[in-house]
């Protein structure tokens, strides 16, 4: 994958290996009506009608992204993931349910950020349980970074607002941080969602013993 920025560098750990048929049988079924097409998003012309976009990165296999969908049938929900797998759950969790107000991008959501989607052109910006790179050797992994907060600072609309939840102490500090350090953004730290189901990393994260921390980031 060619790097969007010199700064650039991949936030998740390469994966190999076949993918399962049910994830084949997944894609093939559901992935041809949820894709994006390439290039910059016409979201007007994806979703068939104007309305706020929530873009959620890393979405995993989605609980958060259909959640969300249900619970906000008047917003639009982008959801991207590099998961293949996870990609596939929740593509059939979100025809299970039925949204038609949800799209997905197999990707990475630094090119979709820097190269697809438009300047001020989202309502919000989701960040649930991101890959927590503890190890000071890869801290420079780390979705939440310079350019990635640059990136969703131009992409959010004024008052837009990202979330960004984890159950990692350190990752908790180091978004806290760099966030006052980028100065861009009112920064609290604020109550868990309730449309937010307990599910993927955050239910393994509170059934180890975990504290979540909840940043609420609104564009100034
Ligand atoms: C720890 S998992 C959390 C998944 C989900 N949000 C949850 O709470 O269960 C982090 C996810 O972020 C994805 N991810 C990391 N960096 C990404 C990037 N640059 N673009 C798209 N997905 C990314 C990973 O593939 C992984 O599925």
């Amino acid at each position: 994958m060619s790097a969007p920025h010199p700064d650039w560098v991949r936030s998740y750990a390469a994966r190999r290996g076949r993918r399962s048929a049910l994830t084949e049988e997944r894609l093939a079924r559901f992935l041809p009506s949820r894709r994006i097409p390439s290039g910059p998003l016409d979201a007007t012309a994806v979703f068939g009608r104007s309305a706020p976009l929530v873009l959620e990165v890393g979405c995993g296999h989605g609980a958060a992204a259909v959640a969300y969908a249900i619970a906000f049938p008047s917003q639009d929900v982008l959801a991207v993931d590099v998961h293949t797998p996870g990609v596939a759950r929740l593509l059939a969790a979100a025809d299970a349910a039925g949204v038609a107000n949800l799209r997905v991008e197999l990707g990475d959501a630094v090119h979709l950020l820097a190269d697809r989607l438009a300047p001020a052109s989202l309502a919000a910006v989701h960040l649930f349980f991101p890959d927590p790179w503890p190890k000071a050797k890869h801290a420079k992994r780390r979705f939440v970074r310079p350019l990635t907060l640059d990136l969703v600072h131009s992409r959010l609309a004024e008052g837009g607002i990202l979330l960004v939840a984890t159950d990692d102490d350190g990752y908790a500090e180091h978004t806290l941080a760099e966030l006052a350090a980028h100065g861009g953004f009112d920064v609290v730290v604020g109550d868990r969602p309730s449309w937010r189901p307990e599910d993927g990393f955050e239910a393994k994260g509170r059934a180890a013993g975990r504290t979540v921390t909840e940043v609420r980031a609104t564009r100034r």
